[in-house]
């Protein structure tokens, strides 16, 4: 099978090569409800997990309990862009290389193959990046997840195209306006819930289909395909297709925003999480930010473990939460190597 080569790469790491990291240990500073004490959440059966902590450490320290349980990973990682996000004045993240793709390479793939670790058998996982990585990104995940060829199932399911509006347009070449999202399950069972977030197929022709009428003025849509008949009701949903140009990316004045750069809307992972989770199924995000995808989970009921590096981003991903109308209890937590005795 090809595979991707880069200076420096390691070989597939089994979970005792990540000694340094697997030394992480999580600890518990803050719960709310601000009236539960940290006592209290240790006797409830499940408690949502908002982690501060760099990914590898995170990952590795979740590897002993939740290895092959999280049902849904999406993942929004710095794209290599080489630049400083700030929120205002204060740095939310530096997403610079120094151009050294390797190094990112490497990076990428580590977190790929923890989070591999982490899926559910039936477990899905959706990387959302851009024009810059995702090509090596798709070559790395197929090495990691089997190549879609062998037609098992498991594997590469979709190039998800978010296409969007937003910002200036090139004048030498054509405008880059979409991110693209990479959909691959660990095996050929999992969820999916097309019907869950399609449109309506409704009265309006869109294709080839035969309409008919019946005698209660219901509408319903036939086509012929390799000898079957197949029948639509108006009512149906239709499956989305792979490019989604119908979420707009947050303006500025979007009273969605949190003022966290690189905020992706709440929409795209309503979608997701409708598509590819049932509600209590365990969501994690490795790279939260703006939190948007522990919102949507607590809004959609799913339970959720999500973290990030920067101060800035569970600060501000522990106020959407709070400031959500209902929430479930939840834990701030603080991911550290503990210092040489
Ligand atoms: C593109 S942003 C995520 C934005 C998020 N999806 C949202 O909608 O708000 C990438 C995030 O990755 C975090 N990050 C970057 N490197 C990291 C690392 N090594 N470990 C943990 N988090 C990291 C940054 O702090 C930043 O919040």
């Amino acid at each position: 099978m090809a595979e991707l080569q880069w200076q420096g790469k390691t070989s597939a790491p089994s979970t005792e090569s990540f000694a340094h990291e697997a030394q992480a240990r999580l600890h518990t500073h803050e719960v709310y409800p601000a009236s539960m004490s940290v006592e209290m959440t240790t006797h409830l059966a499940w408690q949502n997990r908002l982690i501060r902590g760099e990914r590898a450490e995170v990952l590795a320290a979740l590897l002993p309990e939740f290895a092959g349980r999280v049902n849904l990973v999406y993942i929004d990682p710095p794209f290599m862009t080489g630049r400083d996000f700030k929120s205002g004045a204060q740095l939310a993240y530096s997403d610079k290389w120094q151009g050294n793709l390797d190094a990112y390479l490497q990076w990428l793939a580590t977190t790929l193959r923890l989070l591999y670790q982490l899926l559910a058998e039936d477990g899905s996982l959706y990387v959302h990046l851009d024009w810059r990585v995702t090509h090596y990104a798709r070559v790395i995940l197929d090495e990691i997840f089997g190549s879609p060829l062998r037609g098992n199932g498991a594997g590469f399911q979709n190039e998800i195209i978010w296409h969007y509006q937003s910002g200036g347009r090139a004048t030498n070449r054509y405008a880059r306006k979409h991110d693209t999202i990479l959909f691959y399950t660990k095996s050929a069972h999992y969820c999916f819930h097309g019907e869950r977030i399609g449109e309506r197929r409704g009265h309006h022709q869109r294709n080839h289909m035969r309409k008919h009428l019946d005698e209660h003025g219901s509408v319903s849509w036939s086509i012929n395909s390799h000898g079957r008949t197949y029948t639509y009701s108006e009512e149906s949903r239709m499956t989305p297709a792979d490019v989604w140009s119908d979420i707009s990316h947050l303006h500025q004045r979007d009273p969605e925003r949190s003022g966290y750069a690189t905020q992706k809307p709440a929409a795209l992972l309503e979608r997701i999480l409708l598509a590819s989770s049932e509600p209590d199924q365990l969501v994690l995000d490795c790279f939260c930010g703006s939190g948007v995808t522990p919102a949507m989970a607590e809004q959609l009921g799913r339970r959720w473990l999500a973290s990030d590096q920067g101060d800035l981003a569970i600060a501000t991903t522990r106020e959407r939460l709070l400031a959500l109308p209902q929430h479930g209890p939840f834990v701030v937590q603080e991911c550290a190597i503990p210092p040489l005795e």
